[in-house]
């Protein structure tokens, strides 16, 4: 607890559900809700609308210093926007999804966006705030006294991944999404749950199963 506030940390792999599962969580027990990946997926997005290289490190942490980033924390009222634009459906099209791993591992981006998610926590009201991502059992809130991996077989996070994208193939989902972790879990480990985080495994539990699991453990450790 920061200042009386429950944090709570969840990470897992692309098409664990842990967006949805987080902010339905959040809503259940009053608290706020952070996606810390569209922070990546809108500097993706911000980076390819200037035309710059994906590649090019220098002029990427450059853009930074112009990357107005706003995120919507009420899991009632979630928006991401940069600048004036709302960004929040163009940041989940596939030609980002295939992109945003090539930012995503360059340290002085994610040092940035770590202080980023650490004071949209601390700035949080409400009695708790759920962040969810990659690295924030391990890295944004290590000292979380919540701290979930929330896993789910291959099989299944193919399956509801290509639920939810249309005009894509279960083969063009499945080749893309493991070739994404792939990249992703080289810069940070998230199939692996570090010391003192708990697996919460969904394979087995359906949507509103999974959210209880996860309330249910904050309400245990929150008292
Ligand atoms: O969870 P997502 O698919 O929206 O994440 C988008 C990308 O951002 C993903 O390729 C991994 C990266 N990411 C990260 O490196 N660290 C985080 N805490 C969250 C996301």
């Amino acid at each position: 607890t920061a200042q009386g506030r429950t944090v709570v940390a969840i990470d897992g792999p692309a098409g664990s559900g842990k967006s949805s599962v987080s902010r339905a969580a959040a809503r259940q027990l009053g608290f706020d809700y952070q996606d810390s990946g569209a922070a990546y997926r809108a500097l993706a997005w911000f980076v390819l609308e200037r035309g710059i290289d994906l590649d090019d490190e220098a002029a990427v942490v450059a853009a930074l210093a112009d990357f107005d980033y706003g995120i919507g924390i009420d899991p009632d009222a979630y928006f991401v926007r940069v600048g004036d634009v709302d960004v929040e459906a163009a940041i989940r099209e596939p030609r980002i999804s295939a992109v945003v791993s090539r930012i995503a591992r360059m340290l002085p981006v994610r040092a940035y966006l770590v202080e980023l998610f650490r004071h949209v926590i601390s700035s949080s009201e409400r009695p708790g705030i759920i962040t969810e991502g990659r690295d924030i059992t391990t890295v944004v809130s290590p000292d979380a006294p919540v701290r979930i991996l929330l896993t789910a077989s291959e099989e299944a996070r193919m399956a509801r991944r290509s639920a939810e994208i249309s005009g894509q193939s279960a083969q063009e989902v499945a080749k893309h999404l493991s070739s994404r972790d792939a990249q992703d879990s080289r810069v940070v480990d998230f199939m692996n749950a570090a010391d003192g985080v708990t697996t919460i495994d969904s394979t087995d539990l359906d949507f509103d199963q999974t959210i209880q699991a996860v309330v249910g453990l904050v309400r245990r450790t929150s008292g």
